[in-house]
């Protein structure tokens, strides 16, 4: 195996699939110094054709990187490779870019900084082939001087954006926006479901599903800012208005395929704050802090 040596600026790639592949390819097409690890041996060698340097274990690699992306299939792989780091890694920063959740972003941000190194978390809003083009979006979270110390280099793979200094934040956002994804490709499928079960043209009804769905997308600002200014205008309806509708639609909604879409919940929300005197206030109410949820 080639003896690494630590160099000016090397980058060490940690794991070669889809991503870690895509991102190693892009840092060594734009000239930079790379290093890679894999725990399947052969997969990295198109990448070590490419110009790559090949290491023997992830120790080595990160011992001679200055920046180390740990690009694996989760936190569990995550966390075995930083077990096998061990002495004074200061001065690096590591990057964890997998799919994960808080407390796994939390975990590995610990497991970091007893190497002391500086971590940060990544959300890959991306597909591999999107990586170093500007459809990809990469969001960072934790150290905020790694990130800046970083960017240049982050913005060859995307448009980075840094979301928070919480290690956590990265890994809750990229969920959350996968969550929203569902939400709304789920409200799309079960209206199609409902209207196909009643015999109506699904094409035809598709383009108003369109419009209705622009709606949500042209208002989100506004919803934003109602929510940071707490005020609950009614805009096109109140809440007894919204109630009845709810009604109509569980009813509708019954026995579906996807389930009714957790309306139950949202009704007894709007009952709870009609009981409140809030029956002027529009839907963006319904998540609204209540008094009694502040206190607890
Ligand atoms: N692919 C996408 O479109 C996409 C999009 C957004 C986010 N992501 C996220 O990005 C991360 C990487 O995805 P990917 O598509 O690159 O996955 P992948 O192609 O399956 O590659 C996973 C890599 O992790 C390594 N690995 C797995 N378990 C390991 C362990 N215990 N120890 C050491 N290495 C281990 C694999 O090594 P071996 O070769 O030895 O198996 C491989 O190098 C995931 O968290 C994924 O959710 C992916």
């Amino acid at each position: 195996m080639t003896e690494i040596k630590a160099s000016g600026y090397r980058i060490a790639v940690i794991g070669a699939g889809a991503i870690g592949g895509a991102v190693a390819r892009r840092l060594l097409a734009t000239g930079h110094d790379v290093v890679v690890w894999n725990r399947t041996a052969g997969r990295s060698a198109k990448l070590v054709d490419a110009g790559a340097l090949p290491t023997g274990s992830v120790g080595e690699a990160a011992s001679s990187a200055t920046l180390i992306l740990l690009t694996l299939t989760d936190y569990v792989a995550v966390q075995q490779c930083l077990a096998e780091l061990d002495g004074d890694l200061s001065g690096r920063t590591i990057v964890a870019m997998c799919t994960g959740t808080a407390d796994d972003a939390k975990h590995a941000a610990q497991r970091v900084a007893v190497l002391g190194a500086s971590y940060l978390d990544a959300g890959i809003q991306a597909s591999p082939d999107m990586i170093g083009t500007d459809a990809a979006t990469i969001l960072y979270s934790g150290s905020r001087a790694a990130f800046e110390r970083h960017r240049a280099v982050l913005g060859l793979l995307s448009t980075p954006r840094f979301v928070g200094e919480s290690p956590q934040a990265a890994a809750i956002w990229d969920l959350t926006l996968f969550g929203l994804w569902y939400d709304a490709q789920l409200g799309l499928l079960r209206a199609l479901d409902t209207v196909r079960e009643a015999g109506i043209d699904v094409a035809e009804f598709v383009d108003t599903a369109v419009k209705q769905l622009g709606h949500v997308v042209t208002e989100a600002p506004v919803t934003a800012s109602d929510l940071l200014r707490a005020t609950y205008p009614a805009g096109p309806a109140t809440l007894p208005e919204h109630l009845t509708v709810i009604r109509h639609l569980t009813r509708l909604r019954g026995g579906q395929t996807l389930g009714d879409g957790g309306l139950a919940a949202v009704a007894a929300r709007i009952e709870a704050l009609i009981a409140q005197g809030r029956e002027d206030e529009g839907l963006t109410a319904t998540i609204a802090t209540m008094p009694n949820r502040a206190s607890a």
